[in-house]
């Protein structure tokens, strides 16, 4: 059961006539931080907010900790929602917002206080109990919002960008205090995020999402080394991919023999950039563009396989642009794709 804590059958979520989220299978466990990962529009939100009871599914079900809770309100789930805009009250202190919900469920007194300054305490903000968030950082804002959404001892909280309106250190900082205080807490977790270095870091299981349905789940070693599908390679940063056609690579302008069989079943092949050997190797393409990246460089070559992207140590020597180049596409490093499309 509990890795079934929360559970999406088949659901199906629409706005009018548009179907953002088609049939959608989810089983997450309790206690786990699970990513969804996709680009803009491919349903993120829209699956966050059914969740959340703020949309109901055209069909489905949606069951938490043994309920099912497909057709109960938003405020009776026990379901938090901590948005990219962190909607605090600007009238209110630090304090305040944090007990606001607490006191609508008609907690008050010495309770109301042992659990505010608890959760005020857990974001590190008992500095700022009195200040309003005008007053505040858009980092500390961010922790308000966790800390009101925590104290309400939520089943499962619900994260959607929560870090895309924070520069880049302060994002690193709130992701190590979101992991810190998830694994304190051990509440379930549903963090939406479009940027996948964040996700890898962050979750214990990512759900890659396209087009209004799952494209793949798995572990961040998963996700990142093994991408079944041509979309999940790009999106991870394998920038050649190829479909496979009867053991050879096929783009859009030629058929291309590798120097082995292919693994059986594969029906494509995705290599990262630093996979590509640079120098030697059966096939020969132009340098077009190169740039420097501090450790390494990258080039971008023209080639009979259309463009091919490497990188390799800065430390060697750089290539400019013209020359031509033999380069090799090794099968030991591919990864096989199950799915092209
Ligand atoms: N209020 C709405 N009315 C109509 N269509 C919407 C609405 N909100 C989102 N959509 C559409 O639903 C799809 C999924 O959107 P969303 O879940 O917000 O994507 P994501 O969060 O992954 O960027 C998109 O095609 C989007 O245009
Ligand atoms: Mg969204």
């Amino acid at each position: 059961m509990s890795d079934r804590y929360l559970q999406l059958d088949k659901l199906t979520l629409a706005y009018g006539d548009t179907v953002a989220v088609k049939g959608l299978d989810l089983a997450i466990a309790k206690g786990e931080l699970v990513a969804l990962l996709g680009p803009s529009g491919c349903g993120k939100t829209t699956t966050m907010r059914s969740i959340a009871g703020l949309l109901g599914p055209v069909s489905g079900r949606i069951t938490l900790d043994g309920d099912d809770i497909t057709r109960v309100s938003a405020n009776k789930r026990n379901v938090g929602l901590v948005f990219q805009s962190y909607a605090l009250f600007p009238h209110l202190t630090v304090y305040e917002n944090v007990a606001f919900g607490l006191r609508l469920k008609g907690i008050g007194g010495k309770d109301l206080d042992a659990k505010v300054s608890a959760g005020i305490r857990s974001v590190d903000l008992a500095k700022f109990v009195d200040r309003k968030p005008a007053e505040l950082s858009g980092g500390q804002q961010q922790r308000v919002a966790l800390a009101r959404s925590m104290v309400m001892e939520p089943k499962v909280l619900l994260l959607d960008e929560p870090l895309s309106n924070l520069d880049a250190r302060l994002r690193l900082e709130m992701r190590a205090e979101l992991q810190r205080v998830q694994k304190e807490t051990g509440v379930t977790m549903i963090f939406v995020t479009h940027d996948q270095i964040e996700a890898l870091a962050l979750a214990d299981r990512i759900v890659v999402m396209v087009n209004g349905g799952i494209e793949q789940i798995g572990t961040p070693e998963e996700i990142y080394n093994k991408p079944v599908s041509a979309f999940v390679a790009d999106f991870v940063g394998f920038e050649n991919v190829f479909a496979l056609e009867n053991g050879k690579l096929a783009t859009s302008n030629s058929v291309v023999a590798l120097s082995g069989p292919a693994p059986q079943a594969a029906k494509g092949l995705a290599w990262r950039p630093r996979m590509v050997t640079l120098g030697s190797g059966p096939f020969q393409g132009t340098v077009r563009g190169t740039s420097f990246a501090g450790d390494t460089r990258e080039y971008l070559l023209d080639t009979p396989l259309g463009a091919i992207k490497a990188e390799v140590d800065a430390e060697l020597p750089a290539h400019t642009i013209g020359a031509t180049l033999a380069f090799d596409l090794p099968l030991a490093a591919a990864a096989p794709l199950s799915r092209y499309r």
